[in-house]
């Protein structure tokens, strides 16, 4: 389909059911599928971990709005991460990461695939001197987060693609906290697009979930054969939820971002702050790139507080409206301190985090509200903390 964005959201991968007409896809609870005959199953459904149509309607859907080829939805983020990994490198190869990843994917690499041979560095990604320095005959991936979680700095995803294929490395891009309605990745060269859809592309907090998105088709039956072999799939009924949160993602990104925009400009005006992340805010250093590969600048506001790390806890402690909580990109505003919760695994590690910062998912709630309940724990930490 050619639609724009928000008319794929609604329909790509969700024809009608055949059967009845129903305009939502079915959840199909099913493991396995009556045959035609054998060696004949029907439409290719045969065994649930291969394909479930509820899967493969998300599925479709994602690659639409990512303007790929193939789009293979699994349990989680990470599972779309591990399976990636384990399809494309082999023991010996080398993946550079950014040098402020998620704590997952550093947990990942570092404690899990580092153990099976996978090599990995951290570079900062945002600074394409130090990402070529970074490269190696044998780096086989460069694996992009653009804004980062949780210090939103930007990397210039097609300056990194003309570094690392220059390099004769792929180029990975988690697009988590953009989404693909902020951000489309493929569209700027890149070759793999990974997202934990348990954020905005799920987007009401109620379920885990993980995608890969690829452009190129041989690349995708690559990945989906590993999906199937190694099965960490999304099942019927957390696929439709993803689906269904899918259609509203348009909207729900234009608010989130409306929001963002006032509570970061509410929170730079505050003396209490030692600086305010926000690719959105003028003085962000990668404000120009954002604004060349994003639509708008997203959900997700940092900041780090004046007074160190027992005033960042006690924001955290006391807001309200903002619910303590790690996750992000629901409908709910969240705020959480990385250091202790989101990043802890990252402790003692070149991608440690600050020990003031503190990470708000801003909602879509009415944006007075938010900044009056960002208020008083400033206030109170002005003062306890003096
Ligand atoms: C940027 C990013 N990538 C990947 C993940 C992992 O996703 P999941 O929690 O769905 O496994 C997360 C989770 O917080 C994330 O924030």
């Amino acid at each position: 389909m050619t639609h724009s964005f928000e008319t794929l959201a609604i329909h790509a991968g969700q024809e009608p059911e055949p059967v009845t007409g129903a305009v939502v896809p079915p959840i199909f609870a099913t493991t396995t599928y009556q045959q035609e005959a054998v060696g004949a199953p029907r439409q290719g459904y045969e065994y649930s971990r291969t394909a479930n149509p509820t899967r493969t309607a998300l599925e479709q859907c994602l690659a639409a709005l990512e303007g790929g080829q193939r789009g293979l939805a699994f349990a989680s983020g990470l599972a779309a991460e591990d399976t990636l990994l384990r399809a494309v490198c082999n023991p010996g190869d080398h993946v550079l990461i950014p040098n402020d990843a998620y704590g997952g994917t550093y947990r990942l690499f570092a404690r899990v695939a580092e153990r099976w041979g996978l090599r990995w560095s951290a570079a900062p990604l945002h600074d394409l001197d130090a990402a070529a320095a970074a490269l190696t005959p044998e780096t086989k991936l460069v694996w992009i987060e653009t804004p980062t979680n949780p210090l939103l700095r930007i990397a210039d995803i097609a300056a990194l693609v003309t570094l690392a294929h220059a390099a004769g490395a792929l180029v990975v891009v988690d697009n988590t906290f953009a989404s693909p309605y902020l951000q489309q990745p493929l569209r700027l060269g890149a070759d793999v697009v990974v997202h934990s859809t348990t954020k905005y592309c799920g987007g009401h907090s109620d379920v885990i979930g993980g995608a890969l998105v690829v452009g190129d088709a041989e690349l995708g039956e690559r990945l989906a054969y590993h999906q199937n072999a190694m099965g960490a799939v999304a099942g019927p009924f957390d696929a439709w939820l993803t689906l269904r949160g899918l259609k509203t993602l348009a909207v729900r990104m234009e608010r989130h971002c409306d929001n963002a925009e006032r509570v970061a400009e509410y929170l730079a005006a505050q003396p209490e702050l030692s600086v305010v992340l926000y690719p959105g805010l003028p003085d962000h250093p990668g404000h120009a790139v954002a604004a060349k590969q994003m639509r708008r600048f997203g959900g997700m506001v940092s900041f780090r507080v004046a007074k160190g790390e027992e005033a960042a806890v006690a924001i955290c402690n006391h807001a309200s409206l903002f619910l303590l909580g790690e996750s992000l990109g629901g409908v709910e505003s969240l705020i959480e301190h990385p250091g202790r919760m989101t990043h802890a695994s990252a402790a003692g590690s070149p991608l440690e985090v600050p020990s003031d910062l503190v990470r708000l998912s801003v909602g879509i709630e009415a944006a007075e509200d938010l900044i009056e309940d960002l208020a008083q724990p400033l206030r109170s930490a002005r003062y306890l903390f003096s």
